[in-house]
């Protein structure tokens, strides 16, 4: 039984212009807990609102929301909010964003917020609660004194710090991370890094962090999806995606990345995704993807790399991509 398995996950929003569907059929696993799941992919491709429709945290014009999820083979979305809010909001998922830092009430202090989240838990004393808050502020790597200041008091690491030690609170078997370091500086993001890969270490907790930055990524994901116009494109092992890309747009996203040393520059994916609100027919990549043929006008399934079924395979561990070149010899 898989840890997480997802299925045929949809959101649609309303929009003035028509519905838009944001995330179109996605589906994966996590087979074991205590691994990390790294979701890539550009600006608009659907990972925000695929996460945000894993933990439930949907945005008022949400006019769909379908399909399946499993947690530990207990499925999720069929609860009620009220079920939902009682048993899985961060008890089993919790979520950490990249405005996390700035979400806590300005007023109180940090060990208040902290402790009144710890309280959530039936049958929790104070006492012990402030205990615990003074255990995950040290996970954290922040001090004890951080328990009585106000949120003005502390930078921008610290809060998001806070906000990691907030999502930690009930002991969560996964974490999301959407983005949770895109506003800190270099040195405390590489700083904030370390420390997820130490809680996954360490506590192995379950996590799916979300970027737009493959390094960032590739550093805390034992598999890695790549997300475009709303469908996955390609999932697979972190080193099946990255060293034996099958995909025509996760290989150029990943030629795409600068580096220092080889000769080579940055390859920039030219054009622009479809309108979400009218995509065409057919391979959603075909406008910008340089081995477009015939064939593409028809939307490809995900299918197994390097060979097997034709036809709609779901992404677990396997390394499946979606383009009509996939197993036929060229684009694998
Ligand atoms: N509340 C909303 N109402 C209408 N459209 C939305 C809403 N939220 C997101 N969208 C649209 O849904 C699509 C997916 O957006 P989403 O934020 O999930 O992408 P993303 O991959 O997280 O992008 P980014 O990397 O910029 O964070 C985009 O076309 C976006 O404009
Ligand atoms: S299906 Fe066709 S257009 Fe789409 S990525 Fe593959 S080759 Fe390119
Ligand atoms: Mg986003």
């Amino acid at each position: 039984m898989a840890f997480l398995e997802v299925r045929e996950l949809t959101l649609d929003y309303s929009t003035p212009r028509g519905p838009l569907r944001a995330v179109d059929s996605v589906s994966f696993s996590m087979e074991k807990s205590g691994t990390g799941l790294g979701l890539i992919g550009e600006t608009g491709s659907g990972k925000s609102s695929l996460v945000m429709a894993l933990a439930r945290i949907l945005s008022r014009n949400v006019s769909r929301y379908s399909g399946e999820v499993f947690l530990d083979g207990k499925e999720i979305m069929g609860l009620s909010n009220d079920a939902y809010r009682r048993s899985v909001r961060w008890k089993q998922i919790s979520v950490v964003f990249q405005g996390s830092m700035n979400g806590f009430n300005p007023v109180m202090k940090i060990g208040k917020q902290l402790t009144e989240r710890m309280l959530l838990e039936p049958g929790a004393d104070r006492n012990g609660a402030s205990e615990k808050v003074l255990g995950l502020l040290k996970d954290v790597g922040l001090s004890p004194e951080v328990f009585d200041r106000y949120p003005h008091e502390l930078s921008g690491g610290m809060k998001q710090r806070v906000a990691i030690a907030m999502a930690l609170c009930l002991d969560p078997r996964l974490m999301i991370l959407d983005e949770p370091t895109s506003a800190l500086d270099v040195s405390v993001q590489a700083q904030i890094m370390n420390l997820l890969k130490k809680l996954k270490w360490e506590l192995g907790i379950s996590m799916i962090f979300v970027t737009h930055d493959i390094a960032l990524a590739s550093e805390i994901s034992d598999d890695l999806g790549v997300m475009y116009a709303g469908q996955l494109r390609e999932f697979g092992s972190a080193e099946d995606v990255m060293l034996r890309s099958a995909d025509p747009y996760t290989r150029d996203l990943l030629a795409s990345i600068p580096r220092l040393h080889g000769g080579v520059g940055p390859k920039f994916v030219s054009g622009m995704a479809p309108d979400p609100i009218d995509r065409p027919a057919g391979c959603r990549f075909r406008e910008r993807c340089s081995l477009a043929f015939e064939r593409c006008v028809e939307d490809p399934p995900l299918r197994p790399v390097g060979g097997g079924a034709v036809g709609g395979a779901p992404a677990g561990s396997s390394h499946v991509a979606r383009c009509w070149l996939v197993g036929a010899g060229s684009a694998s």
